[in-house]
């Protein structure tokens, strides 16, 4: 099985999904013969890790947006010199979950701060790093965050799964407006079913072809 694309990006509103069908796909990937790292952001690297919890802390009620998405970036930069590039360049598949599209949603979107910064910001943090394919699992967001705190409790929610429903909303909207701007190597695949459904349209998009399981 050839697997054409070699960097691609999972993202979506809270609780699509993202981390489980990352995992099957590194599985099946593996299973291919591919050399497979699978990685996060914020986070993916040591200095990630720490901005990681700087952001998601509920300790910092009082990170402005701005600071907010420089952290991002700053996240971004780093994993993207430290970590893809080098994977790619050695031969690996890259799958990361969150990447550019979060931050367009969450701080561009549904946050004050406009698209037009946050892609000029991200551009510079990237340095023109694009995934091969970005696929963004669609969810109504209070089904998402339902299915999420069935796991981990509400009382556990971050700083920014806090915010309130509308701004859940917002970033959802704003994930599509991402895959209106940016169609070309992005894809829309509905999260509401199944597991296995959401892995199908996962591997659809990619032109993975799977023998039966
Ligand atoms: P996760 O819980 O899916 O690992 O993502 C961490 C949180 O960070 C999640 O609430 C989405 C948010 N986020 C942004 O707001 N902007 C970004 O650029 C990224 C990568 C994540």
């Amino acid at each position: 099985m050839a697997v054409k694309h070699r960097f691609i990006v999972l993202d979506g509103v809270e609780g699509a999904g993202k981390s489980t069908q990352i995992q099957r796909l590194a599985q099946v990937l593996r299973d291919a013969g591919e050399d497979v790292l699978v990685t996060i952001e914020p986070g993916g690297t040591t200095i990630g890790e720490h901005i990681r919890e700087l952001l998601l802390s509920p300790d910092f009620p009082a990170m402005t947006p701005l600071t907010e998405l420089l952290l991002f970036c700053a996240s971004r930069a780093q994993h993207c010199d430290e970590i893809i590039r080098p994977a790619l360049e050695a031969g690996s598949v890259v799958l990361c979950d969150r990447f550019s599209a979060a931050t367009f949603a969450y701080q561009g979107h549904a946050g004050e701060l406009g698209e037009d910064l946050v892609v000029s910001l991200d551009a510079a943090a990237t340095r023109g790093l694009t995934p091969d394919m970005k696929i963004i699992l669609d969810l109504p967001p209070d089904e998402g965050l339902r299915r999420k705190f069935k796991e981990e409790g509400a009382a556990n929610a971050d700083r920014i799964e806090q915010n309130a429903p509308a701004f859940h909303e917002r970033v959802r909207e704003g994930f599509h407006r991402y895959a209106e701007r940016y169609p070309d190597r992005t894809a829309i695949v509905d999260a509401s079913g199944s597991e296995d459904e959401v892995f199908a349209g996962v591997c659809e998009v990619l032109g993975i072809h799977r023998g039966p399981r």
